[in-house]
C-alpha cells in the first residue's frame, strides 16, 4: 500500500512535491490506514555520469535522492523510485539496461525501499527476466549489508502458464494490464484481466492491475466505490494515483476505510489472497474471497449495467452453509443474518461490499430462506459520506 506519482504528477515531479505527499500521507490518516510507500515514477532522472551512475534531475531534485529518502523515512514512510529494464524509460530518460549492478548499489545507498522496473524503450536483454535477476542479485547484497528489503515491481506478466510460472521468483508484484485511466471502461478492463491470474498471487507476490484512480476526475462516486471494492477483493496492490495533498474528505474516506482494506490485506484461505468471480449473469457479477479465518468470505456484488439491478450471492456460489451474518463493509455495520443467499439492490456501475460470516449455534434468527428482500445500499452510502 502506498502512493505513486505518475497519475497525478506525470513528469511534473520534484523533491518538494514528494515531500508534500509524504507530509500529507503521514498526517491525513492514510499512514494509519496502512499506506506506507511514497514512490516516484518516471522522470526523476536525467542521464548517467561518466562513471555510469544514474543522475537525478539536478534542477528538480537539488538535494539529491538520499535526502528525499531520508525525509520520507523521517515521516515513518518508505521510499520508492522507478526505472526501466531497457535502455530508455517510457519518457525517454536513462533506463537500467546493463547498469543493473551499479543502479542496485546506488538505490541501496540512497535508502530506496521499492523499485518499479518498467519495460519501455531502446535496447534490452533477450530474456524478459534478465534485468530483474540482476537487480535481485544487487538487492540481496543490499539486504545482507543493511537488512533493508527492496520491493521489486515489474512490468509485465499476463500469462498464468507462461511468465506466471516463474514471475513470483523474481518479483514482488507485476503489472498484468495496460496503463489504467480514470474511466469506468479502463478500471473494469484491468480488474477483469486479473481473474485468470488469480492462482499465481500469493502473500508477498501480487498481480498488479495498476494504480487506484479514486479521487481522479472521470469516475463517479458510485464507480469509485466499485473500483476500490474490486481492488480490495482482488488482493491488488493499493497504490494511490491522485492528488493526495489536496484530497477531499470523500477521497480519503474511500481510500482508508479499515474494514474494506482488511479484506485486501487478509492473507486468504491457504494463502489465496486474490478473490475471484464466482458467478455472473448479464451485467452483474459476484466476487468472492475466502478469508484466512477459514470460515468467512468477502463478497462484492457488482453491477456493470446501466440500470439499478438486484445482485444475489448464493451460499453455494460463495461456498458457505447455514446461517450467516452479513456485514456492510463500507458502512461498517451488520446488516442482518441470512440463510441460503444474500441479495442487494446495486446502483448502475456500483458495488455492494460485504463480509459474510457463518454464525455458529444459530438456527433461526432474522434471515429467511433465500436471504429475504433485497437490501438497498442507501443507508450504507449515507454512513460512508459522514
Ligand atoms: C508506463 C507505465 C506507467 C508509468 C509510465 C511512465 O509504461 O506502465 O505506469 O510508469 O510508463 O512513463
Amino acid at each position: 500500500m502506498g502512493y505513486n506519482t505518475w497519475n497525478f504528477y506525470h513528469c511534473n515531479i520534484d523533491e518538494n512535491a514528494v515531500k508534500a505527499v509524504a507530509d500529507a500521507m503521514s498526517s491525513n490518516g492514510m499512514k494509519e490506514a496502512g499506506y506506507e510507500y511514497v514512490n516516484i515514477d518516471d522522470c526523476w532522472m536525467v542521464d548517467r555520469l561518466p562513471d555510469g551512475s544514474i543522475q537525478p534531475d539536478p534542477v528538480r531534485f537539488p538535494s539529491g535522492m538520499k535526502a528525499v529518502a531520508d525525509y520520507v523515512h523521517s515521516k515513518g514512510l518508505k521510499f520508492g523510485v522507478y526505472t526501466a529494464q531497457r535502455s530508455r524509460t517510457c519518457q525517454n530518460r536513462s533506463g537500467a539496461y546493463q547498469h543493473e549492478e551499479i543502479d542496485a548499489a546506488t538505490y541501496c545507498d540512497w535508502g530506496v525501499d521499492y523499485l518499479k522496473i518498467d519495460l519501455c524503450k531502446g535496447t534490452g536483454w533477450n530474456h524478459a527476466n534478465t534485468s530483474w535477476i540482476l537487480f535481485q542479485k544487487g538487492f540481496e547484497k543490499c539486504f545482507k549489508e543493511t537488512g533493508r528489503y527492496i520491493v521489486k515491481s515489474v512490468e509485465t506478466c499476463r500469462e498464468p502458464t507462461g511468465c506466471g510460472q516463474w514471475i513470483a521468483g523474481v518479483a514482488d508484484l507485476w503489472r498484468t494490464t495496460p496503463d489504467v485511466q480514470a474511466t469506468w471502461q479502463s478500471v473494469m478492463a484491468n480488474i477483469h484481466s486479473q481473474n485468470n491470474m488469480a492462482s499465481i498471487a500469493r502473500p508477498g507476490h501480487f498481480n498488479d492491475p495498476d494504480m487506484l484512480q479514486i479521487g481522479n476526475v472521470g469516475l463517479s462516486a458510485t464507480e469509485q466505490i466499485a473500483h476500490m471494492s474490486l481492488w480490495c477483493i482482488a488482493g491488488a496492490p493499493l497504490l494511490v494515483g491522485t492528488d493526495l495533498v489536496h484530497a477531499s474528505r470523500t477521497t480519503l474516506a474511500l481510500l482508508s476505510n479499515p474494514e474494506v482494506i482488511a479484506i485486501n490485506q487478509d492473507l486468504g484461505l491457504d494463502g489465496a489472497i486474490q478473490g475471484v468471480i464466482v458467478s455472473s449473469s448479464n451485467s452483474t457479477e459476484v466476487w468472492r474471497k475466502r478469508l484466512a479465518d477459514g470460515r468467512s468470505v468477502g463478497v462484492v456484488l457488482l453491477n456493470l449495467g446501466e440500470e439499478e439491478a438486484t445482485v444475489t450471492a448464493s451460499w453455494s456460489d460463495i461456498g458457505i452453509i447455514g446461517h450467516a451474518m452479513v456485514r456492510d463493509l463500507w458502512a461498517r455495520r451488520d446488516l442482518r443474518e441470512a440463510q441460503g443467499s444474500f441479495a442487494a439492490s446495486v446502483p448502475s456501475h456500483g458495488a455492494v461490499f460485504v463480509k459474510i460470516a457463518p454464525t455458529v449455534g444459530r438456527t433461526d434468527a432474522g434471515g429467511t430462506g433465500g436471504g429475504g428482500d433485497a437490501w438497498t445500499s442507501a443507508d450504507g452510502d449515507a454512513a460512508l459520506w459522514v
